[in-house]
């Protein structure tokens, strides 16, 4: 039996007299709040977060990989530029800023296309907290775990075996995009390679590696049993995997604590959202189970912003999952994002189209109304600039009426919710800049951005 289960049992137990085996929480008393939301269907079987283990010369490894900058083409760009540790495992901005860009978060400058507009990626970079408990990756999980030892992924069957899950099958994709990692064909010997022809550049970035002293070092204490001449960037991905699970793994969110059975963890506020989340504002039907998401696909018509990816006549469309299953009733779904942490990791959704927290709630409090009533002024004015309101009737249209219809809430309720999802924060994350940054990495390449 989980701690929950238990202490659900042990909530229950004291709202029944004559109970037996009554279960006392180690903190704090047991009030009508903590009996309404435990007592809650959607509550039952919840558990905490648990850390999957890892091993640390794997992890150090992957460290110094993830900061180097010697993965990218141009060696320019590391994965820390778009996941810094300073802005929570996200990049501050709603959409990122690839290779060629100066600068980190808001202040970061973007490469200028062929076409003199500055080059945005086309989706916001999410925090990658607890993502070592994933099996799928990306907001149309275009990478995912099938459970039977293969994944799904952009590259079909030219991934490398032995891959340690969808984490590590998800660090072989930045360094083959042009726009994010790899540069323009012209610029550097990874990015003169074919476009699709991914085997030769992890191939190539395998060769830039192990020219370096300190990382064949490191590759040889990560995989003692692995000839070198048998090393391959998916041994590289499953370091940075371990660097990830390890340093950004945080189970100690007030949330966590109270599922163990710290009734004190939460406040009222936030022990109220969280009645209304897992009750009757139903938010819990996507954002479920301890990861906060069901891992699932749902159009929440979020209004489109930026170069999308390929899709409608203009080519500036993002029909989201839809480009992964071929399915037109796929249309506009992305994979509904975990909220551990959320109230740090703005701005918010696929494009971050939102930059409030409270905006972001009350968008999926009433998904159409406020997609079109959406106000690009609350972006900084280049992201104002390619806002696409002319899709917005499509998106609403394609949207399931049941899944989008409004919840109404009081402000106070809203305002509880939002205590709520602060109560997902980790205490930890104060601290990710200097637990986490290297002081130096095998290059000897700038840390800096
Ligand atoms: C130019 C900015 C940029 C760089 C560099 C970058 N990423 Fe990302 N990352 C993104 C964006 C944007 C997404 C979401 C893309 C999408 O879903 O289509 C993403 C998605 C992810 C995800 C998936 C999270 C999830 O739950 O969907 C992980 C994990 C991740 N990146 C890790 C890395 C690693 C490891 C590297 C370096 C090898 C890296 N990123 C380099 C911007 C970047
Ligand atoms: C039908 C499924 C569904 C329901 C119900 C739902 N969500 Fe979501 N939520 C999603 C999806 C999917 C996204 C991402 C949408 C996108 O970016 O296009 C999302 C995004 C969010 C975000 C932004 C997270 C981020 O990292 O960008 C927050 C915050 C959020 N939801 C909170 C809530 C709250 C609070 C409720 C209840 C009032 C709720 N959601 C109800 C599926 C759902």
């Amino acid at each position: 039996m989980s701690k929950l289960q238990t202490m659900i049992i042990g909530l229950l137990c004291v709202s029944i007299t004559g109970c037996p085996g009554i279960v006392v929480p180690p903190n704090g008393s047991v009030d009508s709040l903590d009996t309404d939301f435990s007592s809650l269907p959607a509550v039952a079987g919840l558990t905490a977060l648990q850390k999957p283990s890892t091993d640390p010369a794997k992890v150090a490894l992957g460290k110094s990989l993830f900061f180097d900058k010697l993965l990218s083409g141009n060696r320019n760009i590391s994965c820390s530029t778009c996941h810094t540790p300073t802005a929570f495992t996200g990049d501050g901005l709603p959409l990122a800023k690839g290779q060629g860009g100066e600068g980190l978060g808001l202040s970061r400058s973007a490469l200028v296309g062929d076409d003199g507009s500055p080059v945005l990626i086309p989706r916001n970079s999410p925090e990658i907290f607890n993502r070592g408990n994933f099996t799928t990756m990306f907001w149309d999980a275009r990478v995912a775990d099938n459970g039977d030892g293969t994944f799904t992924s952009p590259a079909g069957d030219r991934l490398p075996e032995g891959l340690d899950g969808a984490l590590a099958v998800q660090a072989m994709f930045p360094v083959t995009s042009g726009d994010e990692m790899r540069g323009t064909a012209g610029d550097n010997e990874l990015a003169n390679i074919a476009v699709d022809d991914l085997v030769s550049v992890w191939a190539g970035l395998m060769a830039r590696l192990l020219a370096n002293d300190e990382y064949v070092s490191l590759f040889a204490a990560a995989y003692p049993d692995v000839l070198a001449d048998d090393l391959n960037f998916g041994h590289a991905a499953n370091a940075i995997a371990a660097f990830e699970i390890e340093h950004w793994t945080l189970d100690d969110s007030p949330f966590d604590n109270y599922l163990n059975g710290d009734t004190s963890a939460m406040s009222d506020s936030a022990k109220r959202g969280a009645i209304l989340f897992y009750g009757s504002a139903n938010c819990s039907s996507c954002h479920s189970g301890s990861l906060l998401t069901d891992e699932l696909f749902h159009n929440r018509v979020v209004p489109q912003l930026g170069p999308g990816k390929g899709n409608d006549d203009d080519g500036l469309g993002d029909y989201g999952r839809a480009n992964v299953t071929s399915d037109d009733g796929d249309r506009y779904k992305f994979r509904t994002p975990p909220l551990r942490n959320v109230a740090a990791t703005g701005p918010w959704m696929h494009d971050g189209a939102f930059t409030t927290l409270e905006a972001a709630v009350r968008h999926e409090l009433d998904p159409q109304t406020s997609a079109t009533n959406y106000d690009a002024s609350q972006l900084p004015d280049e992201f104002a600039a390619v806002y696409r309101g002319n899709k917005t009737a499509d998106i609403i249209a394609a949207a399931d009426p049941v899944d989008t219809a409004a919840i109404d809430l009081s402000d106070s309720q809203v305002a509880d919710i939002v205590s709520f999802l602060q109560a997902l924060t980790s205490p930890s994350i104060a601290t990710l800049s200097i637990n986490d940054i290297p002081q130096s990495v095998p290059s000897g390449l700038p840390l800096a951005d």
